[in-house]
């Protein structure tokens, strides 16, 4: 363990971006062949668990500096194909370009540069939830509270709580506007930004102080977060007795007393889950709209959810249970699995759109992503399965450093190294960090803010 941790923490510092000559980021890979140009880029989601190592180290001006940062960075995106830009929308990435004459710029990118013009949407609820962190692991309310801080807070709640066409209390977003940046059938309600947005909604009460200016965002925000996790807990959720319902669904039927709210249909049930799912566990689905429930397994969103307790009490155990009955399909030889099953055929060639870098268990589409470990030892200790967490750790440790910290596997059990993996990318150095930590210092979860949130 010692040697992989040593080597974890040097690429952590190598992967430092400065600007004016003060650390604010870290970049994605350090790998001199990475294939897109935005690895040297500091991502908003793959900086969380530097920020994470950095709190937990005293180093918290690393992350003060970073949250400005960003903070200056938003609105200032350029019109996006005529599009006005909004202003609490915060960018995926960033990067400090060297002038000739020595001068510094920093480059932004919300989507206008990244490939397939993807909206980074959860970069909003990660900000937040890091100056949460923030917060919490240094008692500096001051710069929660500074003007600037507090207006970014009321901006992004206004961009997430405006009303729009829509009848479900979850958050609708495009294509690949999460951690899966890609066109994967992840458009509408996917499950890990429902997540991040539940925590967001609560920690945004803990950052906003109870003004009269504050009022109607902390009272919009609370009601908010109470229905989304009524409507998650309750449809989202499947087991076996829930399967058996949707199973035995009568459609098409209209008025509001009727069980079968999305007229989903049966027959849509994919063939692999009746014997999938194991007796006991169950798991948040991937998503839901009207006729349309994605059955898919995606880790992420169950792993927050069960941190942040958008998982009701029991459904968190039960979902670490099912990655316990389907440990080699879950986790496999590298923790952990990004999306159970994944697409083949002609479903691939639909719902990718014969995208290459995402073929059958690779990369997003079924590739095993160690950045995961973090959130799958954070959320196995919430619920006492350090067991879990331990052999999840162990499985890692063994590998990681010898791959050369891979950003992805491949394969069924995530044996090979992803095709067109990156080597040293920081996220998957950052995580084992990360669960070593949590292991011996279960404490530290509290002190990032990755506890429960009550529902008021
Ligand atoms: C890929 C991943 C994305 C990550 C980025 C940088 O685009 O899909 O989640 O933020 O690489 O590592």
């Amino acid at each position: 363990m010692q040697p992989a941790l040593e080597n974890a923490f040097d690429l952590l510092e190598q992967s430092l971006i400065r600007y004016e000559g003060r650390p604010v980021g870290t970049i994605a890979s350090s790998d001199p062949r990475a294939p897109a140009e935005n690895y040297l880029d500091c991502f908003i989601r793959d900086f969380v668990p530097s920020a994470f190592i950095f709190l937990l180290e005293g180093r918290s001006e690393i992350v003060r500096d970073f949250l400005q940062l960003i903070v200056e960075l938003r609105g200032q995106q350029d019109q996006m194909e005529g599009q006005q830009p909004l202003p609490g929308v915060l960018p995926a990435s960033f990067k400090v370009r060297r002038r000739a004459d020595g001068h510094e710029e920093i480059h932004a990118d919300f989507g206008d540069r990244a490939i397939g013009r993807v909206a980074p949407v959860d970069s909003m609820m990660w900000w937040i939830l890091l100056l949460r962190a923030y917060v919490r692991s240094t008692g500096d309310t001051a710069f929660a509270h500074s003007v600037e801080a507090q207006r970014t807070l009321r901006q992004i709640m206004s961009v997430a709580l405006q009303g729009r066409f829509e009848v479900f209390p979850t958050l609708l977003v495009p294509d690949g506007s999460f951690m899966v940046d890609r066109r994967m059938g992840v458009y509408g309600h996917p499950l890990e930004i429902q997540a991040l947005f539940f925590a967001a909604l609560h920690a945004v009460r803990e950052l906003l102080p109870e003004t009269d200016e504050n009022a109607w965002i902390r009272d919009l925000a609370a009601r908010r977060q109470s229905v989304l996790a009524d409507y998650v807990r309750r449809y989202y959720w499947l087991d076996i007795a829930r399967l058996n319902e949707i199973h035995r669904y009568q459609t098409e039927m209209f008025g509001t007393d009727v069980d079968n709210i999305l007229n989903l249909y049966p027959e849509s049930i994919p063939d692999w889950v009746p014997d999938w799912l194991p007796d006991d566990s169950g798991y948040l689905v991937g998503n839901l709209g009207p006729g349309r429930m994605d059955f898919r397994f995606f880790a992420n969103g169950n792993l927050l959810a069960t941190i942040f307790g958008l998982a009701r009490d029991g459904q968190g155990e039960r979902i670490l249970s099912t990655f316990e009955q389907r440990w080699d399909d879950l986790v496999g030889q590298m923790p952990v699995k990004l999306c159970y099953p994944a697409m083949v055929g002609k479903e691939w060639h639909l719902m990718t759109g014969s995208d290459p870098k995402n073929p059958p268990w690779s990369y997003h589409n079924g590739g095993n992503w160690p950045v995961l470990l973090w959130p799958f030892v954070a959320a196995a200790l919430r619920v006492d399965r350090r067991d879990l967490a331990e052999r999840a750790l162990e499985i890692a440790a063994r590998r990681l450093h010898v791959d050369q910290w891979p950003e992805y596997y491949d394969g069924r059990h995530g044996r090979l190294i992803g095709r067109r993996a990156n080597f040293h990318q920081t996220w998957s150095a950052t995580a084992l960090i990360l669960a070593e930590r949590f292991l011996h210092e279960p404490a530290a979860l509290a002190k990032l803010g990755l506890g429960p949130a009550e529902v008021s």
